[in-house]
């Protein structure tokens, strides 16, 4: 049985020989054997290029009018106020050159507070909750911004190896302006000792690139006798870039 202890061990040998090469390497390593469950069905080959108007016609579409406001409280989804830590998580979509990015519809997804999704593979036993959903979704504003309030997540097990947890996360979507887009990432909490310990996070292997996914407490998106704020800033690649050659 492989054990945390196994696992952490795995992430160090990797982190030590990631330092050692002193080349920055930002993405998320698809090849990171820690992450057990994966390693079998990461990609292998290079995307397949797809012509974007030929999957616009059966991709899934939306309009700006489809999405209302409310849907970004996930804590108003059902009859009565979920249990948990109520929270707001905001922060902007901007480009390579610090520019918003308008219009984007952003969707999350996450576990319950007591670490708990509704779905049929997650049968662990923590209690599901009749009031939360965990699922909501909005779109940027002028400025970039997105806000949801929800119910801080809890921390999961999952059966990458013997008592393995999950730190506390929300997933995003972030759709762009054609399917073809839609980069989907997770957000974690500031101080959570169990990233670390865990094989998705720490399959960024540069440090100030998986640090970009963690949020910042945030008092002054606290609100008095009502919530606690997280500030979340999502930055995707712009005209800094560095160009790439056109595959063939
Ligand atoms: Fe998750």
């Amino acid at each position: 049985m492989t054990t945390q202890a196994d696992i952490s061990a795995e992430i160090a040998v990797l982190a030590e020989e990631y330092a050692r090469t002193g080349v920055d390497e930002t993405g998320v390593r698809l090849d990171y054997p820690p992450y057990r469950s994966s390693l079998l069905r990461h990609p292998t080959k290079s995307p397949v290029q797809v012509d974007p108007e030929g999957v616009e016609p059966w991709s899934p579409v939306f309009g700006e009018r489809d999405v209302g406001p409310l849907e970004a409280d996930l804590t108003i989804q059902r009859g009565g106020e979920p249990v948990g830590e109520r929270m707001k998580v905001a922060g902007r979509v901007l480009d390579g050159d610090g520019r918003p990015v308008r219009r984007q519809l952003v969707e999350v997804w996450q576990a319950n507070a007591a670490g708990r999704y509704i779905h049929q593979r997650d049968q662990h036993p923590a209690p599901l909750d009749p009031n939360f959903v965990g699922m909501g979704r909005c779109l940027t504003d002028d400025d970039g911004g997105y806000e949801f309030t929800t119910i801080k997540p809890g921390p999961y097990p999952w059966r990458n190896h013997h008592n393995a947890w999950r730190p506390a996360h929300i997933h995003f979507s972030l759709f762009g302006t054609d399917f073809t887009q839609r980069l989907v990432t997770q957000m974690y909490f500031p101080g959570d000792p169990l990233c670390a310990l865990d094989p998705i996070s720490q399959s960024i292997v540069d440090p100030r690139a998986r640090q970009r996914l963690v949020a910042t407490y945030d008092h002054d998106l606290t609100e008095a006798e009502w919530c606690t704020g997280y500030r979340w800033d999502i930055v995707l690649t712009g005209s800094a870039a560095t160009p790439v050659e056109e595959e063939e």
